[in-house]
């Protein structure tokens, strides 16, 4: 070891010292070759400044902001907020393909004007509508190696407020087999055969949210709805929260009865032998819980199990009406269940977890990497991530064994962790959620800006967090996924300037600077540096 990396480790165990030292401080890259190991990977130091700040050797270009046209008449536009971005390269060129990108939310102040008083008048809301949902994005590498989006293309497309979207199976949920909308799109996942997942998280947002009393009595409580679309249009709540897949080719997408209704973060796949497929998925809200649905079918998620996640147990309990007297005491059909999954889950003995965000399987172990945010009515202001290993290797199993894999807090450098992604080395990228209003204040201060961080999973330097990224103000980085080639990571970087209460006082003017409004935007990071880690 030598005086720099000492000094290095010294420092990641304390959190709050990291300003001044990080600048000369140093780290052999672990990437397993002799190239990789004499390259000097130098952090960045949390920051407060508004700007997307990168370590040493690294570089960025934005592809795409909100607003920005993604079609040559200009009748589609990009949508706020983007979070969860998925490449699916084509398969004779991998410097072209169609990229996925979730929408989740939007800023009321900069799309409708909504000044935060009041009530939103109904030009308000259909104004807020098309930000939503997702895009579909034609895009290439051009021969000066800028990702570029294709506006010519016709594949390019928008899910948003107004789509209208079938449920699997022709199911009837609320009085109807169709949904108009998605949005809350936080995570998702990719299918074997190429579609995404793209998952309604915070859904009770737009619509408020549906409760049903002892009797099964059923009421809607408008008080979430933080965005008020209710007062216009009443859509069912039921209609939302429901795992929706994608055909990236058509712009087809249906959502999935099966793997049940809550604030779906994630939906992660792993294809078994047989080409049936497993998928994680966990609810982000306090203590809510870890879900996996096992297909029944080969080359589909149509139909199959869902079961959720006992810890104290090791055992994953099936919601199917078929296995458990108890939901066939208090619910009529199976369709029933999976829209009222939370209760379901709580009458099988499901654990109350942290805030399960991401899920990510380690391509070398095969474990289950979740992260669990925080939990702070419980004292929990730093949060953490799981390991999950299913017993004998069996994603099918029923058993497996958990333990935590990393804690948050001063003491490792990270706090708040949510989006993770898996390097072609088997190295691990995290990023974080600090959430707006708390950023820069106790207990956060030490983390500065929201930020991206490299995990080694292997060498002297496993399990050490080291910072790639700072984020502009009030913003997070999401959607961490890597190039067909590895070799450049595509990064959403979501609601800077959030918190601006006027438009003449943003909070941020990232990232075009100077006075201008700030941006939700895609990047594509890459650099000598990334280079050097993925050679
Ligand atoms: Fe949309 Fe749970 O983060
Ligand atoms: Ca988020
Ligand atoms: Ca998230
Ligand atoms: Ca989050």
């Amino acid at each position: 070891m030598d005086i720099s990396r000492r000094r290095f480790l010294s420092f990641m165990g304390r959190g709050a010292a990291l300003a001044t030292l990080a600048p000369s401080a140093v780290l052999a890259a672990c990437s397993g070759n002799a190239e990789a190991a004499a390259f000097q990977l130098k952090p960045v130091s949390p920051s407060l400044e508004d700007d997307l700040q990168l370590a040493e050797g690294f570089t960025y270009q934005n592809l795409i902001s909100r607003g920005m046209p993604i079609n040559e008449d200009g009748s589609l536009t990009f949508g706020d907020n983007n979070d969860y971005l998925a490449l699916i390269p084509d398969a004779d060129d991998p410097n072209k393909g169609m990229l996925w990108v979730n929408h989740e939310a939007l800023t009321p102040l900069l799309i409708s004007g909504f000044d935060y008083q009041g009530e939103k008048t109904k030009a308000q809301i259909e104004a807020e509508m098309p930000y939503v949902g997702g895009s579909i994005l034609r895009v290439e590498k051009n021969s000066d190696g800028q990702w570029t989006v294709i506006k010519g293309d016709p594949r390019n497309k928008r899910l948003d407020g107004w789509s209208e979207i079938p449920f699997t199976g022709n199911t009837s949920i609320a009085g109807s087999t169709t949904a108009i909308g998605t949005f809350g799109n936080c995570a998702g996942g990719v299918t074997p055969w190429g579609n995404i997942l793209t998952c309604e998280e915070n859904t009770r947002d737009y619509y408020g949210d549906v409760i049903f009393d002892d009797s099964g009595n059923r009421s809607i409580d408008h008080e979430p709805a933080f965005y008020q679309w209710f007062r216009h249009t009443q859509r069912p709540p039921e209609h939302y929260g429901w795992v929706v897949e994608v055909n990236l080719q058509t712009g087809e997408a249906e959502k999935h009865v099966s793997m049940g209704r809550f604030a779906h973060e994630c939906a992660t796949v792993k294809e078994l032998d047989d080409k049936r497929c497993v998928v994680y998925t966990g609810d982000d809200d306090e203590d809510e819980h870890l879900y996996k649905f096992i297909g029944d079918t080969p080359g589909s998620l149509h139909t199959g199990k869902l079961y959720v996640a006992n810890l104290e147990k090791g055992a994953w309990v099936s919601l199917m009406l078929e296995d458990q007297p108890v939901l066939r005491e208090h619910f009529k059909d199976q369709v029933e269940v999976m829209v009222r999954c939370r209760e379901a889950a709580k009458l099988v003995g499901a654990t109350p977890l942290d805030r399960p965000e991401d899920i990510e399987i380690d391509p070398v172990t095969g474990a289950v990497l979740v992260t669990l945010t925080n939990n702070k009515p419980k004292g929990n202001y730093h949060g953490s991530i799981l390991r999950l290993v299913e017993e004998d290797g069996n994603y099918e199993s029923m058993a497996f064994s958990a333990e935590t894999f990393l804690a948050g807090g001063e003491e490792s450098g990270f706090s708040c962790p949510d989006n993770m992604a898996f390097d072609s080395k088997g190295n691990l990228w995290l990023t974080c959620d600090i959430s707006g209003g708390s950023i820069g204040e106790a207990p956060y201060q030490s983390f500065g800006n929201n930020g991206l961080y490299y995990i080694p999973m292997s060498g002297p330097d496993a399990g050490k967090v080291i910072q790639i990224a700072s984020a502009p103000n009030n913003a997070e980085f999401t959607g961490p996924y890597f190039s067909p080639d590895g070799k450049e990571l595509f990064l959403s970087v979501q609601h800077p300037g959030e918190k601006s209460k006027s438009k003449d006082e943003f909070t941020s003017h990232w990232p075009e600077g100077g006075s201008a409004e700030p941006k939700s935007s895609v990047v594509v990071i890459g650099g000598p540096a990334m280079e050097a880690l993925m050679a």
